[in-house]
This record gives C-alpha cells, sequence and structure tokens, in this order.
C-alpha cells in the first residue's frame, strides 16, 4: 500500500546557509495517527510547513520530496497545490483567537467552509455548521453560531477551529501542539476530540507534541527527531519499549505528561546528546 505522506530526505537550509532538516524521511498511512516529537528546535514545526508550503522567507528547500496522495507538493504549481491542500489538509491551529476572523461570526466561518469546499448553497452550509458545531462539542450552538469570536472561551474556539479542520473530512489533518495555550482540564477534553474526530473523519493526523501521554494515548507512529534530523520512526508500542534507541529512550524519559503533573522527568544523558551532536556535524561536514 501506498502511504498517503511520503517526505523522503527532505532537506532545509536557511539562506545563510545553516541547515535546518537535514534529510528528514516520514511516511504516514491514510487514517495512521503519527506523532512527531523532539525537543524545541528539532525541526517539527518546520516539516509541517514545508507541507503546508508555508516555509519561512528565510528557509530554502535544498532537496528531497514531499508526496501527498500520489501527487509531488514540491513539484506543484501554485494554484492546483492550493486546491489540493485546501480540500485534503487541513490544520488546527494553536492559537484559536489569530485563527478566526475577527469580525466574523462563528457560525458564518464554520459554514464558509462547507460553501467554499464543497460548493454547499446557504441554507445547507449553515444547517451543516450547526450540526457540526454541535459534534464538537460548543454548547447551544444556535447561539453559539451568532458570536464573535472573542465573544467565546478558549476552549470553545479551540473546538471551532477542530470543526473547521475536520468539516470537509481531509484525508490528513495536522496539528503543531494545537493546546499548547490550554489549561490541563481544557487539554485532555481537546485531545480526546481530536482524536474522535480523526476517527470519525476518517482522518490521518500528523500530531506534534511533546507530551508523552498524548503520543502513548493516541499515536499509532512516532517519528522522533533531534536537530533537523529523523533519530528513529516506527510503531508506538516499539517506541516505547526498551528496544528503542538510546536517544528515543531518553527523550521519552524527559517528556512530561499531561496526566501526571509534577513527576520528576529525567533529562537526556549527555552521553547520548553527544553521539547525536557528531552525526549532526558530520552531516553539515557533508552539506555546507
Ligand atoms: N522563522 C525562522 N527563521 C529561521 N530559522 C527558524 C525559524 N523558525 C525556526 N527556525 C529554526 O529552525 C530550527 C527548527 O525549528 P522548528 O521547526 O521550529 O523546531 P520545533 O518545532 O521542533 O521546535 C531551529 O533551529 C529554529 O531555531
Ligand atoms: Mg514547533
Amino acid at each position: 500500500m501506498s502511504a498517503l505522506l511520503d517526505i523522503r530526505d527532505l532537506r532545509i537550509r536557511r539562506k545563510d546557509g545553516g541547515n535546518v532538516l537535514r534529510g528528514v524521511s516520514v511516511t504516514a498511512a491514510a487514517r495512521e495517527v503519527h506523532g512527531l516529537v523532539g525537543e524545541s528546535g528539532a525541526g517539527r514545526t518546520t516539516v509541517t510547513r514545508a507541507i503546508l508550503g508555508m516555509l519561512p522567507d528565510d528557509m530554502r528547500i535544498a532537496g528531497g520530496r514531499i508526496r501527498f496522495d500520489d501527487s509531488d507538493l514540491l513539484d506543484m504549481h501554485p494554484s492546483p497545490r492550493r486546491r489540493l491542500l485546501g480540500r485534503h489538509i487541513a490544520t488546527i491551529p494553536r492559537d484559536p483567537l489569530m485563527a478566526l476572523t475577527p469580525s466574523r461570526r462563528i457560525g458564518r466561518q464554520v459554514a464558509d467552509v462547507f460553501r467554499e469546499n464543497l460548493k454547499f448553497g446557504r441554507t445547507e452550509s449553515r444547517r451543516a455548521a450547526l450540526q457540526l458545531l454541535e459534534e464538537v462539542g460548543v454548547r447551544e450552538p444556535e447561539h453559539a453560531a451568532e458570536r464573535y469570536p472573542y465573544e467565546l472561551s478558549a476552549v470553545a474556539r479551540q473546538r471551532v477551529l477542530i470543526a473547521i479542520a475536520f468539516a470537509c473530512s481531509p484525508k490528513l489533518v495536522i496539528a503543531d501542539e494545537p493546546t499548547a495555550a490550554l489549561d490541563v482540564t481544557a487539554q485532555m477534553q481537546i485531545l480526546r476530540l481530536i482524536a474522535d474526530m480523526t476517527e470519525s473523519r476518517r482522518s490521518a493526523l500528523l500530531f506534534v507534541t511533546h507530551d508523552l501521554s498524548v503520543v502513548a494515548r493516541m499515536c499509532d507512529r512516532v517519528t522522533v527527531m533531534h536537530e533537523g534530523m529523523v533519530v528513529e520512526q516506527g510503531p508506538v508500542s516499539q517506541m516505547l519499549s526498551k528496544d528503542a534507541q538510546p536517544f528515543t529512550r531518553a527523550l521519552m524519559a524527559s517528556m512530561p505528561r499531561h496526566d501526571r503533573p509534577g513527576e520528576i522527568l529525567e533529562p537526556v544523558p549527555e552521553l547520548v546528546r553527544a553521539e547525536l551532536r557528531a552525526r549532526v556535524a558530520e552531516y553539515d561536514r557533508r552539506h555546507r
């Protein structure tokens, strides 16, 4: 079976010459929940931005390819690419207030997705929007639909964004630490909702997280990154087992779990870091 998402040897550099992604390969099957884990600066966000064609101005692609559903994203012309992304790849942004249009009522913003992507008419898209708001757990959807983004709580706004992301049953949803701005109780609810929607819409999920309990509970497979390299990739059971590579084991032990607040975490041992540093240095010697 061919992968839904197939990133091969993706190399990204800063325009000043520094390497950001050092030959990253990630594959995810249809309906797979794939965790992207690593310490801050590992390159996880850069991977998601490369898929979405939204790299910062000072980064460029130096090599590799990204295939999605049999299209080569890096070779596509901008407009078919935008259509493909709009219809089949959705994102759950981290900051719901920034991601919603401040001056447009919630119900309209959800309905817009049905109008634009599925060409629903006005009545049909409004009905679909209300139904979806209810499905994602927005209370009193009729009432909420008439509100502006700032009038909703942070959790309700995140529910709205999840509604928008899953509205058209995308093949892939990308979520880059989507609960970072929420308190622990809200995080649990939102994670559950993301898992439920991923399941019911039969979407694949590429999930950037630093939370080990999220990895353990939600992911089918995991890619561990460090300094723009893939350290290890495999089924979650393997990645959480004693058979995982030393850095994977150390990273997992250093990751917090939202369901065990206050737990004492093990820092990644210096010896393990030193080995990775050597790999990075070796890559950089070959790719100046
Ligand atoms: N806008 C940017 N311009 C240049 N470098 C950036 C930018 N954003 C991030 N970086 C650098 O790219 C590397 C990877 O960062 P990032 O993909 O954000 O990692 P992660 O999401 O895993 O924390 C880091 O070294 C970071 O400093
Ligand atoms: Mg990031």
